[in-house]
């Protein structure tokens, strides 16, 4: 299969800030024709909408707003090449005093959406005989994040999802590749949601949550990696004649992943409890 080449059209979603607005920045300076998508329709900052570089209003928890997203994208440009599902949100708190309503919430976006979109241009991917499916999934799909558990299950959700899709639509020659970024400085810590519950002064678990999130705030912020970053792994991906399936950016995190895969799982759920509570 080919690789994707310059002029190729690719969605982008949560294309708006952070992870996403630099991926559209980067595809877009390579030659890419992107569509932005994102709920605010916003370009990132200092890009202008032109014939190349489109913004496009998509909610993911939306299904008819997907595919009609979708479908703009095939009638304007005759094609979509690729998508890369990356919105997603965040929602803390122990898993006891999480509401079943703000797992869902979690689930929606970060799960759901990135299914919704799959599912939409699969169609298309098929028609054509080509497509690339990237997925930001998170390096909390193989180190669970305690007081992100939902979260850290929707990863792990999008993991699995992408490595199954791989295998079922390669012989329409679509190729799928999850991303998984370690701590990533952006705007996703701020818009990180706490558990109704959690926030109570009572709650047995008050103290952790406050460490962790705290501890969480930190990594991210002060020591997490520029979205370029991530924003390079994906046109790394694009670019190859074959994706890998899975692809961890960031020496330090491409180290610790295959790492952690191959300790005893009691030894590395003590070490997080350590780092984090
Ligand atoms: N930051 C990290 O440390 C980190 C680490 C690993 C993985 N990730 C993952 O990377 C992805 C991007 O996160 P980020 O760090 O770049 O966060 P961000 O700066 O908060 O960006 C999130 C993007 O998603 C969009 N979005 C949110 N809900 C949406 C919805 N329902 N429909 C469509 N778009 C939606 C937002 O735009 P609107 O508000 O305009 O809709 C925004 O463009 C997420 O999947 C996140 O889980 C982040």
């Amino acid at each position: 299969m080919k690789n994707t080449e310059k002029g190729h059209v690719v969605l982008v979603t949560g294309g708006s800030s952070g992870i996403g607005a630099a991926t559209v920045k980067l595809l877009s300076e390579a030659g890419f024709t992107v569509y932005a998508a994102s709920r605010s329709g916003r370009l990132p900052e200092g890009c202008q909408a032109g014939p190349t570089l489109l913004p496009l209003v998509m909610d993911v928890n939306d299904e008819a707003a997907v595919r009609s997203g979708v479908e703009r994208i095939v009638s304007e440009q005759g094609r979509i090449d690729a998508v890369v599902c990356n919105a997603g949100n965040g929602i803390a708190g122990p898993v006891e005093e999480t509401s079943v309503a703000e797992m869902h919430a979690q689930f929606e976006t970060t799960f759901f959406g990135v299914a919704r979109t799959i599912r939409a241009c699969a169609p298309f991917f098929r028609a054509q005989g080509s497509g690339r499916v990237i997925t930001v999934s998170s390096v909390a799909a193989v180190a669970p994040l305690p007081f992100q558990a939902f979260y850290s299950a929707a990863k792990a959700g999008i993991l699995q999802l992408t490595k199954a899709l791989s295998i079922e639509m390669r012989t329409f020659g679509v190729q799928c590749c999850c991303i998984l970024p370690g701590d990533v400085k952006t705007g996703f810590t701020a818009a990180r949601r706490i558990a109704a519950a959690a926030q109570d002064p009572a709650s047995p678990y008050r103290e952790m949550t406050v460490r962790s999130l705290a501890q969480m705030e930190k990594d991210e912020q002060r020591e997490g990696m520029a979205p370029p970053v991530i924003a390079s792994a994906v046109l790394r991906q694009l670019r190859r004649k074959k994706m890998r399936p899975e692809c961890v950016p960031g020496a330090l995190y491409a180290f610790l992943v295959p790492v952690i895969r191959l300790l005893p799982e009691r030894l590395v759920l003590r070490v997080i409890g350590k780092m984090y509570l």
